[in-house]
């Protein structure tokens, strides 16, 4: 692995070794959009992070596998879905330098996770019909979460011109209209479709 990811895995794996023991909860997407995923097939949870992602996946019945760079992470995900009685297939991956397989699954979950140069890779690794669940942060934001460098978030309407080709089944981009209260702020979501 290059230095640039090694100090990566460092990283990740210094906050996940004294994150909270429980993975947080599925992304919106993922959560909102459940009714959209297939009864079986492939699934990435694409930087896995925990795998809140991943555990609904695999509660689902899709045969999940979850990739992120820290070993920690992956570790304590195994953990987390042997105590549910779920299969996980984890793997402690760079995805820079090693990105999925073209047409390897039918759905993908990506989310605060953006690092552009691995968009078609994304694209090309669904399978005709594949669905693509996508989320990260805004430029436009109501809150402190999230990456601070702007490099590392989403500029308006963006998210909807990443991955061309696909059917868009589902966006959702708020910026800072109206009660910013309320919503789904400082985020944008995408479910897509490749087609058949
Ligand atoms: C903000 S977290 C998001 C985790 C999870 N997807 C979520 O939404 O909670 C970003 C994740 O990307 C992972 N990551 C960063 N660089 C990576 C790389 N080159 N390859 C694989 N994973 C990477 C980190 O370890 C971290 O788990």
């Amino acid at each position: 692995m290059a230095d640039k990811n090694i100090s990566t895995q460092e990283k990740w794996d210094t906050i996940y070794s004294s994150a909270e023991k429980q993975p947080k909860i599925a992304s919106e997407v993922l959560r909102e959009n459940q009714h959209l995923l297939p009864a079986s097939g492939k699934a990435l949870d694409f930087a896995c992070g925990l795998g809140a992602n991943a555990l609904l996946l695999a509660a689902q019945g899709l045969e999940t596998h979850a990739w992120d760079i820290s070993e920690v992470a992956v570790a304590r995900l195994a953990e987390e879905a042997e105590a549910r009685g779920l299969h996980i297939h984890t793997e402690a991956r760079d995805l820079v330098a090693q990105p999925p397989q073209p047409e390897s699954f039918d759905v993908i979950v990506s989310c605060h996770f953006l690092e552009r140069p691995l968009n078609p890779h994304l694209l090309a690794a669904l399978r005709p019909g594949g669905l693509l669940f996508y989320q990260t942060f805004t430029l436009e934001r109501v809150d402190g979460a999230g990456p601070q460098n702007p490099e590392f978030r989403l500029h308006e309407n963006e998210l909807l011109t990443m991955f061309p080709g696909l059917r868009v089944l589902v966006y959702r981009e708020e910026g800072l209209v109206g009660d910013t209260q309320r919503g789904f702020r400082s985020r944008a979501m995408l479910v897509a479709q490749k087609r058949s």
